[in-house]
C-alpha cells in the first residue's frame, strides 16, 4: 500500500482528496494546523470511507516538528501539499502572513523530502497565476501575468521554487495542478466547504444566504466586458478535482510523468458568469436568492476559464459533473451541516 501525506487534509479540497485516495487504496496521513478547518472533517472522512487516516495537528512552518512527524510516519511515498492561506483580500491586507506561511511551508517540504527519501510532490496551484489572460480559454502555455494579489504571487513563486528545486535535484518529481474555481461537496454531504467567518468565495456565500445565515448576496460588478456584465469563472466540482489528484499521484508513482515538473489545468472548460451561477442555483434548488449588484471587488479578474485538452489527454481525466449537480451538492451540504448542528 502506497502512503501519501496530505497537508491541509482537513480543508475543503484536501478532505475530498483524502476520501478519493482512501477509496483508491492509498494509506493516508493528514497534516493540518486546523487554521481554516475543523476535525469534523475527519469524522466525515471516516464515515464515507470506513477508514480513519492518521492525523497530525501540525504547523508545517515549524520545521523541527515537521521533521519529527516525518520520522514517526516513515515510508511516505508522495506528498500532496494543499496547506496554505487562500483568501485573496486578506493577503492584500496582510501580505507577510501569506509569504511567511505559504512559502516557508513549501520550502520546509522541499528541504525535508530528500532527507526522508520522499520523491513525489503534488502542489496546489491556481488559475490565479494567469491573471487576466489575453486569449481564452487559457492553456498551460499561456503566459504567466503579474499576480494581482500577494496570495496569487505566493502561487507563482511557489511554482518557481518547485521548478528550480526539481531542476537542481536528481530525485524530486513534481506536478502542479492549477485549479480553476472548486465548488460543491461530497455526494454524502458529510464533508464540504466550511469557511470560517464571512465567506470570501461565491458559492458558500450563496448557500449561506439561501439558508438565512447571510441577509444578502453582493454581486461584485455588472459592468465588466462580458455578455451579462458580471465576471466569468470556470466552476469545477470539488470531487472531480479530488479525483485528478489521485490520477496525478499515480502518474508520479508509476513514473509516467513526461518531465520532472509538470503543470496541468484543472477546470471544466466552461465559463459561467456570476449572474448565470446565481440563476442556476435558484433554478436547481427552487430557492430565491436575495442579491444586489454592488461595486466591483478590487483585484478580480474579469474572465477566465480553462482549456482542459492537455489534462484530459495526458491524465486521462475529465470533469464529469454538471453545474446543476455541483450546485445541488453544495446546497445539500449546507442544509446537512445546519441540520446536524454543525461540527465542534
Ligand atoms: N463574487 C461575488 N460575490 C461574492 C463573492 C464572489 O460576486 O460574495 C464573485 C467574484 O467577484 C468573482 C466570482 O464571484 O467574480 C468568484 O469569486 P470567488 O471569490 O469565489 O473566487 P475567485 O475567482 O476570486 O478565486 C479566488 C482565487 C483562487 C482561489 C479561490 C478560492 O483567485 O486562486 O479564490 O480561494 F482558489
Amino acid at each position: 500500500m502506497k502512503k501519501v501525506l496530505v497537508t491541509g487534509g482537513t480543508g475543503f479540497i484536501g478532505s475530498h482528496t483524502v476520501t478519493e485516495l482512501v477509496d483508491a487504496g492509498y494509506e493516508v496521513v493528514i497534516a493540518d494546523n486546523l487554521s481554516n478547518s475543523r476535525t469534523g472533517a475527519l469524522d466525515g472522512i471516516q464515515k464515507i470511507t470506513g477508514v480513519q487516516p492518521a492525523f497530525e495537528k501540525i504547523d508545517l512552518c515549524d520545521k523541527v516538528a515537521f521533521a519529527d512527524m516525518l520520522r514517526r510516519h516513515c515510508g511516505i511515498d508522495a506528498i500532496i501539499h494543499f496547506a496554505a492561506h487562500k483568501a485573496v483580500g486578506e493577503s492584500v491586507r496582510q501580505p507577510l502572513k501569506y509569504y511567511r506561511n505559504n512559502l516557508d511551508s513549501l520550502i520546509n517540504i522541499l528541504e525535508l523530502m530528500p532527507e526522508h527519501a520522499i520523491e513525489h510532490l503534488i502542489f496546489s496551484s491556481s488559475c490565479t497565476v494567469y491573471g487576466q489572460p489575453e486569449k481564452l480559454p487559457v492553456t498551460e502555455q499561456s503566459p504567466i501575468q503579474p499576480a494581482t494579489s500577494p496570495y496569487g504571487n505566493t502561487k507563482q513563486v511557489s511554482e518557481a521554487i518547485i521548478r528550480d528545486t526539481v531542476a537542481a535535484s536528481t530525485n524530486i518529481q513534481s506536478i502542479a495542478l492549477r485549479y480553476f474555481n472548486p465548488i460543491g461537496a461530497h455526494a454524502s454531504a458529510l464533508i464540504g466547504e466550511l469557511p470560517t467567518g464571512v465567506p470570501n468565495n461565491l458559492v458558500p456565500f450563496i448557500t449561506q444566504t439561501a439558508i438565512g445565515i447571510r441577509e444578502q448576496l453582493s454581486v461584485f460588478g455588472n459592468d465588466y466586458n462580458t455578455p451579462d456584465g458580471s465576471c466569468i469563472r470556470d466552476y469545477i466540482h470539488v470531487v472531480d478535482l479530488a479525483k485528478a489528484h489521485v490520477v496525478a499521484v499515480g502518474r508520479l508513482l508509476d513514473r509516467k510523468n513526461k518531465a520532472a515538473f509538470e503543470v496541468f489545468n484543472l477546470g471544466t472548460g466552461h465559463g459561467v458568469s456570476v449572474l448565470e451561477l446565481v440563476h442556476a442555483f435558484e433554478k436547481t434548488t427552487g430557492v430565491k436568492l436575495n442579491y444586489k449588484i454592488v461595486a466591483r471587488r478590487p483585484g478580480d479578474t474579469e474572465q477566465v476559464w480553462a482549456d482542459t485538452a492537455y489534462a484530459n489527454k495526458e491524465l486521462g481525466w475529465k470533469a464529469q459533473s454538471t453545474l446543476e449537480e455541483t450546485l445541488l451538492s453544495a446546497w445539500k451540504w449546507e442544509k446537512y451541516y445546519k441540520e446536524s448542528g454543525g461540527w465542534e
